[in-house]
C-alpha cells in the first residue's frame, strides 16, 4: 500500500487516451456507418445533441437486464443506464409484461384513466405532497413547474442553481455548463444563455444561486427583493447529479427550505435523476425535507417517456380554468401510467433498494481500495443507485468547485477504458453512474476490473 499522494502524468493520460480511442475506432465500424448515414437526416447523426459524441456516437441496438448490445454486436454491462432513466433495468419483464396487457387495450385516448390515479397516489404518499399532474418529460415537468409557482405568486423571477441542469425550455437554459465564462461573483453570478436561440428578456428572468452556500444564496434573494423582484421560485436538485453527484452539505436542504418559506419563494426540488432512483420518495424521503413542489420524469416508468409535478393543495390549485393551464394530449397516457404503475408496486420493492444499496457499498468500496492502493486522493459519492468518483484531490461542493478541480481529461479516458473492456458509463465529463436492480455482482466486478487496469496504467512510472 502506498501512502504517499500522487499525481498522474498528464502526458501519460494523453498517451493513453489516444490508444484507447483509437481501440474505440478499431471496434465500431457500424456506429461509424450509421452516423454517415444518420447526418443525412438528423443534425449530428443524433435525436438529441446530448446523445452526440465526438468523433461519432454509439449507436444501441437493444438492452435487457444489466446489459445493452451496439449495433456493432458489443455486449457492454449498462452504467449509464440512459441517465438513470434504467433503474429497474432493461426490459424488466413485469413492465413489459404491463406494458403489452395495455397495449392490447388501446395506447391512447386522450381521456383520464385509472392508472392515473393510482400512481398519483403513490407519489402524493412517497413525496408528501398531496397532488400530481403528468407531463411527457423532465423538461415539461420543470416548464409547468415554472408557471405553476408564477401562477400562484404572480411574480416573475426564476432562482436556479449556478451550473444544475432542468431541462431544455427557455427558462432553465441559463447558466447550465460553461467552462469560460466569467461567472460574475458568487453573490450576483450573471445569467448566462446556454447556447444560441434564447430571447434575452428570458435569459434575464433566470438568476443563478450557488449550491451549498445559504449566505451567498440569502445575499442575492435580499438584492432580488430590494430591485423590487422577489423569486417566484427556486428550482433546485436537491442532490445536484450533472456535477457527478454531489451531495448538500448538513444542514443545507433545511436552510433552504427556512430561507424561501420566509420570502414566500415556492420551492421546486427538481427530482428528475434522485426520483425514484435514490428511493421510493427521493431525495425527500432520504433527507426528510419536504419543498412545495416537486417534479419528476426519467426513472418514474422504466424507461417511457413520462414525467409528473406535484404540489400541496394551495399551490396545485392555480390549476384551474382562467388560472394555469396545465395541458398536454399525451399528459397521463396509459401505457406510460401502467409502465409507472407496475414499477412503483411491484418492481421498485424495498428488497429491490436493498440490493441497490449492496451493489453500491461494494462499487464505491472497491473503487476506493483502488485508488488508496495506488496512493491518489479521488473519492466515491454514492446515494442508492446514483454514484461517480470523483476525479478531484478537493472536495467538490459545487459548480466553481467542479469547473476548477475535476480532472476531465481523465474522466475522458475513464470512459474509454470502460468501453474497450465492455463496461457503459455515461458520457465522458465526469465518471458518474446508475445502476439497476437487475445488476448482478458480477457486473459491479467488471466496473472494478476496467478501474484497476486504468488506474494501475495511470500511474505506471
Ligand atoms: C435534473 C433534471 N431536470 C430535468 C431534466 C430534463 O429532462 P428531459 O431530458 O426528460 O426533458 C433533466 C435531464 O437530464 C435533469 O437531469
Amino acid at each position: 500500500m502506498t501512502t504517499k499522494e500522487r499525481r498522474p502524468d498528464r502526458r501519460r493520460i494523453a498517451e493513453l487516451l489516444e490508444r484507447e480511442l483509437k481501440i474505440v475506432a478499431d471496434n465500431t465500424p457500424a456506429c461509424r456507418e450509421l452516423y454517415r448515414r444518420g447526418l443525412e437526416s438528423l443534425p449530428m447523426g443524433v435525436a438529441s445533441s446530448y446523445q452526440a459524441r465526438d468523433p461519432y456516437p454509439i449507436y444501441a441496438r437493444e438492452g435487457a437486464g444489466s446489459k445493452i448490445v451496439t449495433v456493432d454486436g458489443k455486449e457492454m454491462v449498462d452504467f449509464h443506464n440512459a441517465f438513470g432513466c434504467m433503474v429497474q433495468g432493461h426490459a424488466h419483464p413485469v413492465i413489459v409484461e404491463a406494458v403489452h396487457e395495455r397495449m392490447k387495450l388501446g395506447s391512447q385516448f386522450a381521456l383520464p384513466c385509472e392508472d392515473s390515479i393510482i400512481v398519483a397516489e403513490h407519489l402524493a404518499r412517497d413525496f408528501k405532497l398531496p397532488k400530481w399532474r403528468f407531463v411527457n418529460s423532465g423538461s415539461e415537468a420543470t416548464m409547468d413547474a415554472i408557471r405553476i409557482a408564477r401562477g400562484f405568486t404572480g411574480r416573475d423571477t426564476v432562482l436556479k442553481i449556478m451550473g444544475s441542469y432542468h431541462g431544455h425550455h427557455d427558462y432553465v437554459m441559463v447558466s447550465v455548463m460553461m467552462y469560460d465564462e466569467d461567472l460574475g461573483p458568487r453573490d450576483g453570478y450573471v445569467s448566462l444563455p446556454y447556447g444560441t436561440g434564447l430571447p434575452a428578456c428570458a435569459v434575464a428572468m433566470t438568476v443563478p444561486v450557488p449550491y451549498n452556500d445559504i449566505a451567498m444564496m440569502e445575499a442575492r434573494i435580499e438584492r432580488l427583493i430590494d430591485e423590487g423582484r422577489t423569486p417566484a421560485c427556486l428550482i433546485m436538485e436537491p442532490v445536484m447529479m450533472n456535477l457527478g453527484v454531489v451531495l448538500p452539505e448538513p444542514g443545507f436542504l433545511e436552510a433552504v427550505r427556512t430561507l424561501t418559506k420566509k420570502h414566500g419563494i415556492v420551492l421546486i426540488f427538481d427530482e428528475v435523476k434522485s426520483g425514484i432512483t435514490t428511493a421510493a420518495g427521493g431525495a425527500v424521503e432520504r433527507f426528510g425535507v419536504v419543498p412545495d413542489m416537486v417534479t419528476l420524469a426519467k426513472a418514474i416508468s422504466g424507461g417511457l417517456p413520462a414525467g409528473a409535478v406535484g404540489g400541496t393543495d394551495e399551490i396545485m390549485s392555480v390549476i384551474a380554468p382562467g388560472k394555469v393551464y396545465q395541458v398536454g394530449t399525451y399528459n397521463g397516457n396509459p401505457l406510460c401510467m401502467a409502465a409507472a404503475r407496475a414499477s412503483l408496486e411491484k418492481v421498485m420493492t424495498p428488497e429491490a433498494y436493498a440490493w441497490l444499496d449492496h451493489l453500491n457499498g461494494r462499487l464505491m468500496s472497491g473503487i476506493d481500495a483502488v485508488n488508496a492502493a495506488h496512493g491518489l486522493p479521488y473519492y466515491t459519492v454514492g446515494i442508492r443507485s446514483k454514484g461517480c468518483v470523483t476525479f478531484s484531490r478537493t472536495k467538490i461542493t459545487d459548480y466553481e468547485s467542479y469547473i476548477e478541480h475535476q480532472d476531465h481529461e481523465l474522466c475522458r479516458l475513464a470512459w474509454a477504458y470502460a468501453f474497450n473492456r465492455g463496461v457503459l458509463i455515461a458520457g465522458n465529463r465526469e465518471a458518474e453512474w446508475t445502476l439497476s436492480i437487475q445488476h448482478a455482482d458480477d457486473d459491479i466486478d467488471r466496473y472494478l476490473a476496467f478501474y484497476e487496469e486504468l488506474i494501475r496504467d495511470v500511474t505506471a512510472a
